[in-house]
């Protein structure tokens, strides 16, 4: 047994999370779409082919936003095809992966089935192909109540009202070789300045997204976003990050330390954001979208021999994800709730069946993947204000990084509620952590959800969720402090009622 001490900090707290740092993506690519939300014909389809059992799991999981159409599809999409009467909508190669997109769905079918879930759309639109004239004219066609060509169009549609879009992502990964359409930082920052203005002309409340670099290992990582900046800062909100981690080499120490890399990235991200502000003399803060965030390498070996361009979707970064992969999925929130006060946007790329929490058997139910629960804990337990938490642990040395402490914790305090929730991951893959935990003016501990035990590959699979998080007895707490042990691998939630 290895001993800690985690402290709630509740005199500096971080910043109140925006609800959409929970936020998740869907993009036309593999069962995304076709056969994972939308199936008409499946036995659980609405009279609109929405699956109804991905619909529990996406309302269970309350997911606040959901970027959309892409990713990398995005950049060679023409938004018009998905519109106007299904049967007469052009089927296209999308060669972004290598793919037919019948154009079944589209935006107006896309928001169609948001309504069903709760969540708002963050709308990106294509900087590969188009431009200018596209962020007018779906604005347009979105947002605008009646009587012009596109506002008029969307209503011969079906849908009267406008859907109010106020988050627009400018393009995708643009510095990227692989993308359509790919710019330097020069042409990229100029097209997405102009779209920023023509979208703002027609209403400045709306809030933009410019391309930061595809990861950070891309050669221009850096010079892309202070160029980029340079170009768009009065004009956007927010600059994206996106970032997937692997454990391809098979080391599990290494791979849970993962998400202190996440940190690095973000802050680094915010230096540079702040080296523009202060050359540019703005009053204004960039604040950060890390739009594509999740474990993504499971499926890379099975994707390289996937059927080109035929009409089937086919089954595309379909991860099965295990339970290390949910351990590192909680240490990847821990970071982002730790960096609340310049994320305020977070998307887990994807949502269904593409590197995804939720899959679905074409002629089956849909489960939940492992990474599911640490993400429901996040949505459900993890609003209101952010709080550091004092650490001391013992700590260990792996490949890429030394003094990895084997806790990372942080916690929120939710008003409303009366109680702070505390988020653990302990990764230490040996020894139990007999911890004690002091926040003042706890009462009580009424929740110790934990999810442990489990061999680090086990995975779940249709009709076997068996990797499942669990509640344990509640130790008792005694003038704010609570001593309990938190078990080895191992990912907790810990709530407290308040005085
Ligand atoms: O999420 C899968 C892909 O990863 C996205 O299409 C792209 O933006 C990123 O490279």
């Amino acid at each position: 047994m290895k001993n800690a001490t985690l402290r709630i900090n509740t005199t500096n707290p971080i910043a109140a999370i925006d609800p959409r740092l929970y936020g998740s993506f869907v993009e036309h690519l593999g069962r995304a779409i076709y056969s994972g939300l939308y199936q008409p014909g499946h036995p659980s389809a609405d009279a609109d082919g929405f699956r109804g059992d991905v619909l529990e799991l996406v309302r269970e999981l309350k997911v606040p936003v959901i970027r959309y159409p892409g990713g990398n599809f995005v950049s060679g999409y023409d938004w018009e095809d998905g519109i106007g009467p299904q049967n007469g909508r052009p089927v296209r190669l999308d060669l972004a992966w290598a793919t037919q997109e019948s154009n079944q769905v589209g935006l107006d079918e896309f928001h169609d089935w948001l309504d069903k879930t709760g969540a708002t759309l963050m709308y990106a639109i294509n900087l590969g192909t188009r431009g200018i004239d596209e962020a007018r004219n779906i604005i347009e066609y979105a947002n605008h109540p009646g009587g012009t060509y596109y506002s008029e169009l969307r209503k011969k549609h079906g849908r009267e009202q406008p859907y109010d879009i106020k988050l627009w992502c400018l393009g995708n990964e643009m510095d990227g070789p692989w993308q359509i359409g790919a710019k330097t930082a020069t042409e990229y920052g100029r097209l997405a300045a102009e779209c920023a203005k023509v979208m703002k002309m027609y209403d400045p409340d709306i809030e933009l997204v410019a391309c930061g670099s595809s990861h950070q290992g891309m050669p221009s990582f850096g010079d892309w976003e202070r160029e980029v900046l340079e170009h768009t800062y009065e004009h956007v909100e927010y600059l994206s990050l996106h970032s997937y981690y692997s454990n391809a080499e098979n080391d599990s120490p290494a791979y849970l330390a993962k998400n202190l890399a996440m940190d690095d990235f973000i802050k680094t991200v915010v230096a540079i954001c702040d080296e523009v502000k202060a050359k540019k003399g703005s009053q204004k803060d960039i604040m950060l979208s890390f739009d594509e965030w999740n474990v993504w390498y499971h499926s890379l070996g099975n994707d390289r021999n996937a059927p080109r361009f035929g009409p089937e979707p086919p089954p595309l970064l379909e991860d099965i994800y295990n339970f290390e992969d949910a351990l590192l999925v909680g240490g990847l929130l821990i970071t982002l709730i730790k960096n609340a006060d310049r994320v305020k946007i977070a998307c887990l790329a994807q949502l269904i069946n593409v590197i995804a929490p939720i899959m679905t058997e074409p002629d089956g139910g849909a489960w939940r993947q492992t990474i599911f629960y640490p993400f429901l804990h996040a949505t459900t337990y993890g609003q209101g204000m952010a709080l550091n938490v004092d650490v001391s642990c013992p700590a260990y040395d792996c490949k890429d990084r030394q003094g990895v402490p084997y806790l990372d914790s942080v916690a929120v305090y939710n008003a409303a509620k009366n109680e702070t929730t505390l988020f653990v991951l302990n990764r230490d893959l040996h020894t139990d952590m007999e911890t004690k935990i002091t926040l003042e003016g706890a009462t009580e501990l009424t929740q110790h959800i934990s999810y442990a035990g489990h061999d680090l590959k086990a995975t779940n699979g249709p009709g076997a969720e068996l990797i499942c998080p669990e509640n344990m007895p509640c130790a008792k707490m005694e003038d704010g402090t609570v001593t309990l042990s938190i078990a080895k691998a191992s990912w907790n939630v810990f709530r407290f009622r308040l005085s």
